[in-house]
């Protein structure tokens, strides 16, 4: 109920708790020194000049990123089971306005349309999920063909737009049966889930060859288990640690799993990442920043990579309470075709070790924290504060376009230049039709918030990051999660009246993008 109450407050007041929180902190210059341009009036504002002058290679993949949940819909047909969101959103109080994704935008039946859309914006990848009970209703056993059936026409309508089917199997759907067999904590939900993944890869591999197993991961297991801000709403550490460790083995379960069933299947990741720095030049605040680095961006695809977790930990790692077994390293062990993963905005992270640690860590949505006393958990031990020194978008996160392009060059650099994709990046603004011009979305700050973020990366790619794809979030305005229809992340709006979709400018803008390789457009 508390984390509730502190969910529902507005995101804006809650920024300006952050900046609270923040100011006076003396940031390391070096950190911020190369970001800061006399001639921008607003912080961390990329100069026109750069991007004019920005291009993406021949052939980039210019796409979009949905998901089952937020979209589809039709939440009780044709056999599909409830999942954990479907009894979070029928519960009283969970989402902002009382609403559900029952309905949402009903892409579950208007899918042609939509993507019809996505082609008319000359998308080249289209990102979207599957919804687990919709194949598998109570999470076990054979697969309900209605729901493959769907999914089946779903990609062969892609493909007949020339556009990249890439399939995330899970977008935080879990069918609420498995949760009643104790959820991600219970280590028997990563055999489970590799069940799944064959199935999918089975019957939907001849087609699509792109394939990530979780969207963010470590949200999965803090939001629901730790945070208890999204289902299903638990506030153990433990949950949270045993959470993270089925998922880690989940991962490498099925990337064997699917690779068993399709020959022309590569596997990556859809992970959220946000470029970490130090508060201050200490080495406490260094090796905090580290920490956050190590648990938020790269603790599954480590896992991945190498077959163990990196040191997220103040001390030992916790292995006996995340329920790790002697060999589980080699199921750990899976290393990526290419590493997928998001960028919305940055962290400013600061030690808290020496802190008594308090239990009760606040959060807003996946992208804001703010920390008790001794940190976000006993055992990282860091805050992790989202800055107010760039603008907010209106769904409350900074601006902050250069952290893509350090968090690209510093995952290009760390890993030896792996292929990458970007799963998803995107702004939240309300911008509607506009009555005087004839109902056209003047979405202007979406442009902006695109083509800065959009150089940065540019710059990375220029300096030898190998990034092939890009998925704006999202293609249509859709269910925001526990903030319901208060946000609107769409390149395109949905009217949830009657279902109409609008191009926004930023749509017709992206779709300029696409044609060109170039933001001057
Ligand atoms: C390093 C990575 C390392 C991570 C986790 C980062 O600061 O650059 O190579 O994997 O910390 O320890
Ligand atoms: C939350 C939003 C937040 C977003 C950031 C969503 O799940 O509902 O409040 O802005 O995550 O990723
Ligand atoms: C999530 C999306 C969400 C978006 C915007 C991402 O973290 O994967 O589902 O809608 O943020 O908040």
């Amino acid at each position: 109920m508390e984390f509730n109450e502190e969910y529902a407050m507005d995101r804006r007041e809650f920024a300006a708790r952050s900046l609270a929180a923040v100011a006076g902190a003396a940031l390391s210059p070096a950190v911020y020194a190369s970001s800061q341009n006399p001639a921008a009036s607003v912080p961390g504002a990329i100069p026109e000049p750069v991007i004019k002058n920005a291009r993406f290679p021949e052939g980039f993949l210019w796409g979009v990123g949905t998901a089952s949940y937020q979209n589809e819909g039709a939440w009780n047909e044709d056999g599909k089971g409830e999942s954990i969101w479907d009894r979070f959103t029928h519960t009283p109080g969970k989402v902002r306005g009382g609403v559900t994704g029952d309905v949402s935008c009903d892409q579950y039946h208007l899918f042609a349309q939509d993507i019809a859309l996505a082609r008319k914006l000359n998308i080249k990848s289209y990102r979207f999920s599957i919804s687990w009970p919709r194949i598998q209703p109570t999470g076990v056993g054979a697969p309900n063909m209605k729901g493959l059936d769907h999914y089946s026409r779903f990609v062969d309508t892609l493909l007949e737009a020339g556009i990249r089917p890439w399939c995330t199997m899970y977008h935080w759907d879990l069918p609420q049966a498995l949760e009643d067999r104790g959820g991600w904590p219970n280590r028997e939900l990563a055999n489970y889930f590799a069940d799944y993944a064959g199935i999918l890869a089975k019957h939907l591999g001849d087609r699509i060859t792109v394939w990530a197993p979780f969207n963010m991961p470590w949200a999965i297991a803090f939001m629901g288990y730790a945070a208890g801000a999204f289902p299903p709403c638990r506030t153990s550490f433990t949950d949270f640690l045993k959470a993270a460790h089925t998922l880690g083995l989940a991962q490498g379960e099925a990337h064997r799993a699917v690779k068993a069933a399709s020959s022309k299947a590569t596997f990556g990741s859809a992970y959220e990442m946000a470029p970490a720095y130090p508060r201050t030049d200490s080495d406490e605040d260094r090796a905090a920043a580290d920490r956050y680095h190590a648990m938020n961006n790269v603790f599954f695809l480590e896992a991945a990579m190498k077959g163990r977790y990196p040191n997220a930990f103040v001390g030992e790692p916790p292995l006996d309470v995340m329920g790790f077994k002697a060999g589980d390293e080699k199921i750990l062990y899976a290393p990526p075709d290419w590493i997928g993963f998001h960028y919305y905005t940055r962290r400013v992270v600061s030690d808290a070790s020496k802190e008594g640690f308090q239990s009760g860590g606040k959060f807003s949505g996946t992208e804001i924290e703010n920390n008790s006393p001794g940190g976000r958990d006993p055992y990282t031990r860091f805050r992790a504060a989202m800055p107010t020194e760039g603008p907010l978008t209106e769904a409350g996160l900074e601006i902050w376009p250069r952290g893509i392009y350090d968090l690209v060059t510093k995952i290009s650099r760390d890993y030896d230049h792996p292929t990458i994709e970007i799963t998803e990046s995107g702004c939240g603004y309300l911008d509607g039709p506009d009555e005087e011009q004839h109902g056209r979305i003047p979405d202007t700050r979406r442009i902006q918030w695109y083509r800065q973020t959009l150089a940065e990366l540019s710059r990375a790619i220029a300096e030898g990051a190998r990034v092939r794809a890009f998925h704006a979030w999202t293609l249509l305005d859709n269910l925001e999660w526990a903030n319901g229809y208060t946000e609107r992340y769409g390149l395109i709006y949905t009217d949830f009246r009657n279902q109409r979709r609008t191009i926004k400018d930023s749509g017709y803008w992206y779709g300029r993008v696409a044609a060109s390789n170039r933001l001057d457009v």
